[in-house]
């Protein structure tokens, strides 16, 4: 079995599990003193759309400090099923797409990761032409793509939508795009990065307005830029992307997930525990560590990129509104959701960049937790204990806040829905262990009902 079975392999094992009978579930002991490091990986959202990216490349390239998640295992898959070529080893990537030979991205799995739809800019830019299903809505809301579509349209492709496949082209011999002005109607990161990607190899000048600050977006820029292209402005709101004919090969490193890193935050925090964690680059997580030490937890830095958690006594009520960075990180919602569900006093949690992000409200108050929803605003009243229940997560970052709660809770919580969990979470049993958190994953099938109707392992 070569190292692309395993990328494969990845991928499948999780869909297989994650509809059967035995879905894997996580029990957590709560109320466990946390203590020690925790090692932060690669970031996610950056390496999806980096992985996409390597398309735009006729030459091959190494990306490093990739986290091994079911979401890059279908990453891989999709760029694999277009005729890259991509083998990995550790957190290590080499992808070669000189000779890319498709132009459709398959259903299959388009289906299972809407991130892959970011393959469509790169594919038009390179070869003139793209098909890729369209993604369709999740859990957390109707996720359109049109602000994406109506940026290609802008440099010069004529998109229409064939069967539930977005049919996109470039007219004409050249096949080559045209730079132009594009204003975004909102900071979409997807769209900012699709775009971005293709104007890299159209025909002169394009600027992007009103663009995603993401740190992300930045990393896809400074990706892209390693292979020689020219663009300026990423991470403000404005970004100018001056075409070249062609990209060139690089070895770069993907920056940690400052999301990844906030949850673990968030676990310090609600445990009360002086855990430290590294890398991280602070600027990326500027709101996180604000409403921290709102909350009464503060931050402090050991040095660039190693952080300490210092709890305070107690934990303060806060008020969050969900917005595109440099705002408040909706990725951030439901883990901060979990920690003021502890506070002395009452929060309120305002969601507006996704119309259905929750769900997690009706979990945390089966644990005891006190939250009334109105609208896209949820109003927590704190309680002095949350208690262990079986819960189920809805999506990847409810499913972590859940996690987070139940190692405040009092006794066992049972947590369900680990196929959302793991399409962003490297190993978060094994890092939480190593604090000292005590959590297992057991199949699903070997938990029965106990006299207090709590599920135990037979
Ligand atoms: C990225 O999704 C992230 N995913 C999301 O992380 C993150 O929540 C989101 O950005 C916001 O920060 C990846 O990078 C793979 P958007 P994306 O386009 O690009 C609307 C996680 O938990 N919109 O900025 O899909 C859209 O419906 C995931 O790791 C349009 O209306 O986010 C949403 O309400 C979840 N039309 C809002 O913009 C469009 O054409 C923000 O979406 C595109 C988007």
């Amino acid at each position: 079995m070569n190292s692309e079975d395993n990328v494969i392999n990845t991928s499948l094992q999780a869909d297989k599990l994650s509809s059967s009978e035995s879905a894997p579930v996580i029990e957590i002991w709560g109320k466990r003193p946390l203590s020690g490091h925790i090692s932060v990986s690669g970031a996610k959202n950056s390496a999806l759309v980096v992985l996409a990216g390597t398309i735009l490349c006729s030459q091959d390239c190494r990306i490093r400090n990739i986290p091994n998640l079911v979401d890059i295992g279908r990453m891989a898959d999709v760029l694999t099923a277009l005729g890259v070529k991509v083998t990995r080893n550790g957190d290590t990537l080499d992808v070669d797409a000189s000779s890319i030979s498709h132009s459709r991205a398959p259903y299959e799995i388009v289906s299972k990761l809407r991130a892959s739809f970011f393959v469509i800019g790169p594919l038009l830019a390179r070869l003139g032409v793209a098909r890729v299903p369209l993604p369709g809505g999740c859990a957390i809301g109707a996720r359109p793509v049109a602000l994406h579509i109506r940026g290609l349209q802008a440099l010069g492709a004529e998109v229409h939508m064939d069967h539930g496949i977005v049919h996109a082209y470039v007219p004409g011999t050249r096949g080559r795009l045209k730079g132009g002005k594009i204003y975004l109607d909102y900071p979409s990161v997807g769209a900012t990065e699709t775009l971005m990607m293709a104007a890299t190899l159209a025909e002169g000048e394009t600027v992007i307005e009103n663009a995603a600050q993401e740190p992300e977006v930045l990393d896809l820029a400074n990706f892209c830029r390693a292979m020689g292209a020219r663009i300026r402005g990423a991470g403000t709101n404005t970004i100018t992307i001056v075409g070249v004919p062609s990209l060139h090969s690089t070895d770069y490193g993907i920056i940690p997930d400052r999301i990844e890193a906030g949850t673990f935050m968030l676990a310090g925090a609600i445990t009360k525990s002086p855990i430290s964690l590294s890398p991280i680059i602070p600027e990326h997580l500027t709101p996180i560590i604000a409403k921290l030490a709102e909350a009464g937890t503060r931050v402090e830095m050991e040095g660039h990129s190693r952080a300490r958690i210092v709890p305070g006594e107690k934990l303060l009520p806060i008020e969050i509104e969900t917005r595109p960075h440099p705002g408040f990180p909706t990725d951030m919602q439901a883990q901060f959701m979990a920690l003021t569900t502890l506070a002395n006093g009452d929060s309120v949690i305002t969601e507006t960049v996704f119309e259905n992000r929750l769900q997690h409200v009706a979990e945390f108050n089966r644990m005891g937790a006190n939250i009334r929803l109105t609208g896209n605003s949820a109003v927590i009243r704190g309680v002095p204990q949350l208690s262990g229940a079986p819960v189920t997560g809805t999506d990847l970052r409810a499913a972590a806040a859940l996690l987070v709660a139940g190692l405040a809770a009092e006794g066992k919580t049972t947590l369900h829905g680990l196929h959302h969990l793991d399409r962003g979470y490297e190993n978060i049993e094994a890092k939480l262990s190593a604090v000292g958190a005590r959590l297992r994953r057991v199949p699903s099938s070997s938990l029965v009902a106990d006299s207090a109707n709590q599920p135990v392992v037979v």
